[in-house]
């Protein structure tokens, strides 16, 4: 069965008639031709298909593009305002060298800014079950165990954690406004 859907990915619309079943990640790829997000291991497992929708990161190889109709997505081609200005995590992602091949970079990007704005809104996570509450996130082993937890969701087959997590760890420091 097929079906309509419209989504507005990176500033730009985009209606397509696809098989219900599509993932919101394959509909990207295949559909729309945005081949920012990767496909790792297609079983919510790696972390390089992820997005964000408005707002929140999401596997896009998890969820069914259906269910998104009408939602706005960013991928990490559309984080950077325009021109050559990079996204401040982008930016620091290239200040920390966090990146090997970059096959994995454009989910840990996506993660990144998604968990900026986690850690922002107070969210808990296991490392902190209030990071609220604890101001030991000023402390740089508290932040950078709070990132490693929550970017846990993102493999990186190169191993270029060190970089990313202190990517991620300029970013909060610097305020973390990145939304
Ligand atoms: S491709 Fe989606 S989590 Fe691996
Ligand atoms: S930089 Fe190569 S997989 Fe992460």
């Amino acid at each position: 069965m097929d079906s309509e859907v419209t989504l507005q990915v990176d500033g730009a619309t985009h209606h397509v008639t696809i098989d219900t079943r599509t993932s919101l990640l394959d509909a990207l790829r295949q559909r729309m031709g945005i081949t920012s997000p990767k496909k790792g291991c297609d079983h919510g497992q790696c972390g390089a298909c992820t997005v964000l929708v408005n707002s929140r990161r999401v596997l896009g190889c998890l969820a069914l593009a259906v269910a998104y109709d009408g939602a706005v997505v960013t991928t990490a081609d559309g984080l950077a305002p325009g021109g050559d200005d990079a996204h401040p995590v982008q930016q620091a992602f290239l200040d920390n060298d966090a990146f090997q091949c970059g096959y994995c970079t454009p989910g840990q990007v996506c993660s990144a800014v998604g968990v900026l704005d986690e850690i922002e809104r107070g969210w808990p996570s296991a490392a902190a079950a209030d990071v609220a509450a604890d101001p030991e996130l000023t402390d740089p082993e508290a932040m950078d165990r709070e990132i490693a937890e929550r970017m846990s969701g993102n493999l990186c087959r190169c191993g270029a954690y060190k970089g990313i997590r202190a990517a991620v760890g300029q970013v909060a420091r610097a305020g973390g406004a990145v939304r």
